[in-house]
Parts: C-alpha cells; sequence; structure tokens
C-alpha cells in the first residue's frame, strides 16, 4: 500500500507548462513584457467591444422608431462627447506606442557581450555555427541558460524566417545580407524553431530544434560537438552522418525510397557504384565510372554531387540541390558516404533511423 502510494508519487511528473490559451508557454525574458502588450491590447478591445455593443443595443431599443408618423429632429452635435471620444482614445493609442515601443526597441537591441551564433537559412534546414567553439549545428541549436545570445542570420537562397514562439522571438532571414535576433532563454528545455516565411515546396518541414542547456555544462557540449567525428573511426562515421549530417538532406532526400525533391537515399550507393544513374544531358555514370574517366571511383561522383550539384543533375529532377561547399569538411564528405554506403545497417524499410549517434541501436 505504501509502496503503490510512494509509487505513484514518484511518477507524478510537474505539470507541463503549456502556456495559456493564446499563447505558448513563456521562456525568455522579452517574452513577459511581450505578453504584457498582447494582454493589455486585448483587453482594451475586450472591454471596448463589450461597452460598444451594449450600448449600441440599448440605444436601438430606446431610441427605436416608435410610431409611423414619428419624425426625428435631426443630427446636431455634443461639443463635450466628441471631445471625450478623441480625447480617450488617443490616451489609449499613446499608451499602446508608448509599451510597444519600449518593446520593440528591447527585442531589437542586443544587450552587450552576447553569444554569437551565426545562422543560414537554405531551403529547407537551418544551420548554425558558433564561431566561438568552431562548431557547427543543423536543425538543432544548443545554447546555455540565461545567457544572452545573438543570432547573426543570412539566407542562401531565398526569404526564410526564424521564429520561436516560446522566446517570442522572430526575424527574417534575407538572402545577400543580415538581419539578427537576440534572446535569453529563462528556462532549461526543447524548444522548437520555425520557419515563418513562406518559402516554396518544403517550407513546412523547416524546423529546428532549441535545446537550452544548463550554463555550466555548455562549453563542454560545444567542445564534444566540434571535434566529435574528427577522432571517429570510418565504422564510426555512418552513424555519425545519419544522426548529425542528415537533417539537413531530410527535407528532399527520403530514406524509405520515396522520390522527393531529390532522389532517396535507399538504394543510393548501389546505383551509383552499379553506374545506373542517369543524368538530364542524356549521360550515364556508369560511362563515368572505371580507370581514365571523369570520376574513375563511385566516391567522386558524391562528392561532386555535395560541392557541385549543379554539375550533373539526375534524370527526372529539377537540380535544386544547393552546394554544401565550404560547409562540410572532408571527414564529413566521407562521413556521408560511408553513411549511404551501410544506409541498410543504421535505417531501416521504412526509412526509420535505428542507430543512435555512439552506434547503439535506438528503442
Ligand atoms: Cu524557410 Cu519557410
Amino acid at each position: 500500500m505504501i509502496d503503490s502510494i510512494t509509487n505513484i508519487l514518484t511518477t507524478v511528473t510537474p505539470p507541463v507548462d503549456n502556456g495559456t490559451f493564446w499563447l505558448p508557454r513563456a521562456a525568455s525574458t522579452v517574452a513577459e513584457e511581450v505578453d504584457f502588450t498582447f494582454a493589455l491590447i486585448t483587453w482594451i478591445c475586450y472591454f471596448f467591444f463589450a461597452a460598444i455593443v451594449i450600448s449600441m443595443v440599448w440605444f436601438c431599443i430606446k431610441y427605436r422608431r416608435k410610431s409611423p408618423t414619428m419624425v426625428c429632429e435631426g443630427p446636431t452635435h455634443n461639443t463635450a462627447l466628441e471631445v471625450t471620444w478623441t480625447v480617450i482614445p488617443l490616451l489609449l493609442v499613446a499608451v499602446i506606442f508608448t509599451v510597444g515601443m519600449k518593446g520593440y526597441l528591447n527585442l531589437r537591441e542586443a544587450p552587450e557581450g552576447c553569444y554569437e551564433v551565426q545562422v543560414t537559412g537554405q531551403k529547407w534546414s537551418w544551420t548554425f555555427s558558433h564561431p566561438e567553439f568552431g562548431a557547427s549545428q543543423v536543425a538543432e541549436l544548443t545554447v546555455p541558460v540565461g545567457k544572452p545570445i545573438r543570432l547573426l542570420m543570412t539566407s542562401n537562397d531565398v526569404l526564410h524566417s526564424v521564429w520561436i514562439p516560446d522566446f517570442r522571438v522572430k526575424m527574417d532571414v534575407v538572402p545577400g545580407r543580415y538581419t539578427s535576433l537576440w534572446f535569453e532563454a529563462t528556462k532549461v528545455g526543447v524548444y522548437q524553431l520555425k520557419c515563418s516565411e513562406y518559402c516554396g515546396k518544403d517550407h513546412s518541414k523547416m524546423f529546428a530544434t532549441v535545446h537550452v542547456i544548463p550554463a555550466d555544462e555548455f562549453d563542454a557540449v560545444m567542445i564534444k560537438l566540434a571535434s566529435e567525428y574528427e577522432d571517429m573511426s570510418v565504422s564510426q562515421l555512418p552513424a555519425y552522418a545519419i544522426n548529425r549530417l542528415y537533417n539537413r538532406c531530410v527535407s528532399c532526400h527520403s530514406l524509405d525510397g520515396t522520390s522527393g525533391t531529390g532522389p532517396s537515399f535507399r538504394g543510393l550507393w548501389d546505383r551509383v557504384s552499379s553506374g545506373q544513374v542517369g543524368f538530364s544531358s542524356g549521360e550515364i555514370l556508369s560511362s563515368l565510372l572505371g580507370d581514365a574517366t571523369l570520376y574513375g571511383e563511385p566516391e567522386n561522383y558524391v562528392r561532386e554531387s555535395l560541392l557541385f550539384p549543379q554539375k550533373h543533375i539526375v534524370k527526372g529532377y529539377l537540380g535544386s540541390m544547393p552546394s554544401f561547399q565550404g560547409q562540410l569538411k572532408e571527414k564529413q564528405i566521407l562521413a556521408i558516404i560511408e553513411m549511404f554506403k551501410h544506409l541498410d545497417e543504421i535505417t531501416d524499410e521504412e526509412g526509420n533511423i535505428t542507430v543512435n549517434l555512439d552506434g547503439t541501436p535506438t528503442e
């Protein structure tokens, strides 16, 4: 009996903070201010909606036409009334402007000493670089709690927009220029980052996860992230690539054999190594493999596809692949090639990833 009670007590989890009816949970220092402004404007609207509708209905009844012969005197004016309904809204918009402007300036001006992350949007994923550590992350952003973070953002192709609803921040990401955004997370946890600017077919899949971790663990995590693949043996690379790099490919290349914006990765290595790939130019890969040919080894074709994807476009596709030149280190390219070679061992038929980063099977 006691056991079962303690069991219940220990399994009760703290209530999940799902936010309010209007807003998601608030997890940054600016959230409170944003929510206050939102609540202020909403309550002003509630009040005037009720006041206007009630008086309208009451006037309709009180001043209705009471007999068919009734004639009105025609409209006149009332100075006191008109001044009142001009001055009250004027004061209200002045208050809303002041509160809104204060919040806007706070959101736009990053505090001194921010930790900086460089963000690149590209159809359809996010890359986060940590220049301080030489680490980069794909579709995942790890930041310390309680420290102001500044995102310096640009796009490699079209307009995107970074939006982290729980932090109440959003900013356009523009090709050919930088924009910035800052926030300070107040709670350790996992948050969603979304693209909020329609950017093409897979806009709705352009997500990233924000991991807010304790500040004293942050440096160690970053140092590990920066060098984790450097020390890996070749046999560890497929698990690394599928868990760390595939995020960058997922919106276009499936793992289950279905065609997307690009060809599926399932069976890709079989097709490539046997040369069974036709290009839109009419060439066939098999004629480019072997001694004294363009590629020689099939690995070179994969390498070229990552760095210069427009050189040979697979027949039936539009060639929307961006270049990964400068984004992938040599060992990471090798990791992707190894991932293709061992795809059957690290994913199942339905395209689910079956290994963790350390090579252990997933649940
Ligand atoms: Cu990127 Cu929508």
